[in-house]
C-alpha cells in the first residue's frame, strides 16, 4: 500500500468536513486493528472528541499531580519527545541534566556530603519507593548474613501508607506491618514503634504528607523513638521518608521542620517531581544519604560516553522530557518561586479549611495547617445525615468537581472522609466557586435524603 493519494482525491478531501469523512460516520474500531490507513486529521479529531468524556483535570481536586502546565514546559516536552533517557551515550546532556536534578535535591534535603549521596529519577514515587525499599532489604540481608542470622522474614514498619508500599511488600516478599491508627490520631505515632519493630525490620517508612489526610508524620520524633529502641535492644533501624508530596513542600514553607538528611537515621527519601515538584506527569526521585546506603549489587552499569554509568531502576526505556522539565522548573522557579507558590496554595487551603469549619454538619480533620496544602473532613453524624460523602462527591461531579471520598485507614475505617488538594493553578477564585457548589449540594442533600446512598467506590489517588 502506498501512502500517496492521487491529486484529485486529495483536492476533494480538502473540501470535506472531518465529520463527513467516512471514518466519522461509524463507530471507531474498539477491538480490532483497522485494515485501512486513515486521514490523520480526522482520527486526531475523533480521539480528541472521545477525551471530552474524561473529567476536566484542572477541576480534579483529588489528584496531587501537576495539572497546570506552562507553555515552556510543553515546548521542552515536545523538543525531547524522541529522547530515551536510558541512552546515556546518545544523550549525554540529558544524562547530565538528570544528575544536576539529583544534586539539587540532595542539597535541598541537606545531604551531608553531596559527592557521597546518590540518586536517580524514576517514573514517580511508586517506583522510587520500590527502589528505596529494595535498598533497605538488601542492606538488612547483607548485615544479617554477615552475622550468620536468618534472612527469611524481613518486615517493614509504617503508618497508613500509600498503596505503593503494599505493592513493594508483596512484589518483593516483605511483611508489611502497617501500624493501625490510634483513636483520634491521623498518622503513626512514635510510641507505637516498639511494639512493631524487631531484628527483622528492614526499615521504617515515615510519610511526609499522608495520602489520606495531608498531615506530616513526625520524622524527628520517630527517629528518636528508634534511637531508644537501638539503645534498649541493640538493633539499628533506618528510616526511609516517603516525601511524595511533602519533600517538595517542607523545604520551602516548613523550613524549621527537621525531617530530612539532617537526621542521621534518614537513609533515603523519595518524592514525586510530578506532584508538588510541578514537573509534568511521569517523574519521581529517590536519593540516598550515602552511596553505601544503596547496595552495589542493585546497580547496573550502562554505556555512557564510551564508559559506564551506574543506573538503578525498574524500567529501562523512559521519556527524557519530564526530567528536562523538572530541571526547567528548578531553574525557572528557584527557591523564591517554589516558596511563593506553595505558600499561596497553603493559604488557599487554610482559607478553605476555615470556610468549611463554618458548615455545622462537617467535622474538619485537617485544616491545611502544618502539612501539605489540602483539607480533609467528614460528616459529623453520617448515620443520621440521610446521605454520605460519596453522595456529595457524585453531586459535585455534576459541576465538574472531582473530590475524593474514602474510608480512613485501619482502626478508623468506619469513618468516611473527603480530601481536597490545593496545588499550583487552583486559585482562590476556583475555591470560592467550589464552596458555592459544595454548600448548594449539601443543602440539596439535606432536603432530599438519599434512599440508597452511593456505593463506597470513589477515585482516590
Ligand atoms: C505518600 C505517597 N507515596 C507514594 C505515592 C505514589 O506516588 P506516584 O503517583 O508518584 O507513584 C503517593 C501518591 O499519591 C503518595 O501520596
Amino acid at each position: 500500500m502506498t501512502l500517496h493519494r492521487n491529486k484529485k482525491k486529495k483536492d476533494e478531501e480538502e473540501f470535506r468536513d472531518i465529520y463527513t469523512n467516512p471514518i466519522s460516520e461509524r463507530q471507531l474500531p474498539k477491538n480490532e486493528l483497522p485494515e485501512k490507513i486513515s486521514d490523520p486529521a480526522a482520527i486526531r479529531q475523533l480521539i480528541s472528541d472521545e477525551l471530552f468524556m474524561d473529567g476536566n483535570a484542572r477541576q480534579n481536586l483529588a489528584t496531587f499531580c501537576t495539572t497546570y502546565i506552562e507553555d515552556e514546559v510543553r515546548e521542552l516536552m515536545d523538543l525531547s519527545i524522541d529522547k530515551n533517557m536510558i541512552d546515556k551515550d546518545e544523550y549525554p546532556q540529558t544524562a547530565e541534566i538528570e544528575q544536576r536534578c539529583v544534586n539539587i535535591l540532595a542539597n535541598l534535603w541537606h545531604s551531608p556530603e553531596i559527592k557521597d549521596s546518590i540518586g536517580c529519577s524514576t517514573t514517580g514515587s511508586s517506583e522510587a519507593a520500590m527502589l528505596g525499599g529494595l535498598a533497605l532489604k538488601w542492606r538488612w540481608r547483607k548485615k544479617r548474613e554477615k552475622e550468620g542470622k536468618s534472612t527469611e522474614k524481613p518486615n517493614i514498619v509504617c503508618g497508613p501508607v500509600q498503596i505503593c508500599w503494599h505493592k513493594f511488600a508483596r512484589y518483593f516478599d516483605v511483611e508489611i506491618r502497617e501500624i493501625p491508627l490510634k483513636k483520634d490520631a491521623l498518622g503513626m505515632e512514635p510510641d507505637q514503634l516498639k511494639q512493631y519493630c524487631d531484628e527483622n525490620t528492614i526499615g521504617v517508612v515515615v510519610t511526609l504528607g499522608s495520602t489520606y489526610i495531608g498531615i506530616y508524620e513526625p520524622v524527628e520524633a520517630i527517629a528518636k523513638a528508634l534511637d531508644e529502641i537501638e539503645e534498649e535492644k541493640g538493633i539499628s533501624i533506618p528510616i526511609h521518608v516517603d516525601g511524595a508530596s511533602g519533600a517538595f513542600i517542607a523545604p520551602f514553607i516548613h523550613r524549621n521542620l527537621k525531617w530530612d538528611f539532617k537526621i542521621e537515621r534518614v537513609k533515603s527519601i523519595n518524592a514525586s517531581g510530578h506532584k508538588f515538584g510541578m514537573a509534568p506527569l511521569g517523574v519521581g526521585w529517590v536519593i540516598w544519604r550515602n552511596a553505601i546506603d544503596l547496595p552495589e549489587e542493585l546497580i547496573f552499569n550502562v554505556d555512557y560516553l564510551g564508559g559506564q554509568m551506574p543506573t538503578f531502576a525498574l524500567n529501562f526505556s523512559r521519556p527524557a522530557g519530564q526530567i528536562i522539565s523538572q530541571y526547567y522548573k528548578f531553574l525557572r522557579l528557584g527557591r523564591e518561586g517554589y516558596t511563593a507558590i506553595h505558600e499561596d496554595c497553603a493559604k488557599t487551603a487554610q482559607y478553605l479549611g476555615n470556610e468549611l469549619k463554618k458548615i455545622d454538619i462537617l467535622d474538619i480533620l485537617y485544616d491545611g495547617h502544618g502539612g501539605i496544602p489540602a483539607v480533609c473532613y467528614s460528616l459529623k453524624d453520617e448515620k443520621n445525615s440521610g446521605f454520605n460523602l460519596y453522595d456529595l462527591s457524585d453531586r459535585l461531579r455534576m459541576h465538574g468537581w472531582q473530590i475524593a471520598s474514602y474510608p480512613l485507614p485501619s482502626n478508623r475505617e468506619n469513618q468516611t472522609v473527603q480530601r481536597i488538594l490545593i496545588r499550583h493553578g487552583v486559585s482562590r477564585d476556583m475555591v470560592f466557586l467550589l464552596l458555592r457548589d459544595l454548600k448548594k449540594e449539601l443543602e440539596h442533600l439535606k432536603n432530599n435524603p438519599v434512599a440508597n446512598s452511593s456505593e463506597k467506590i470513589s477515585f482516590h489517588h
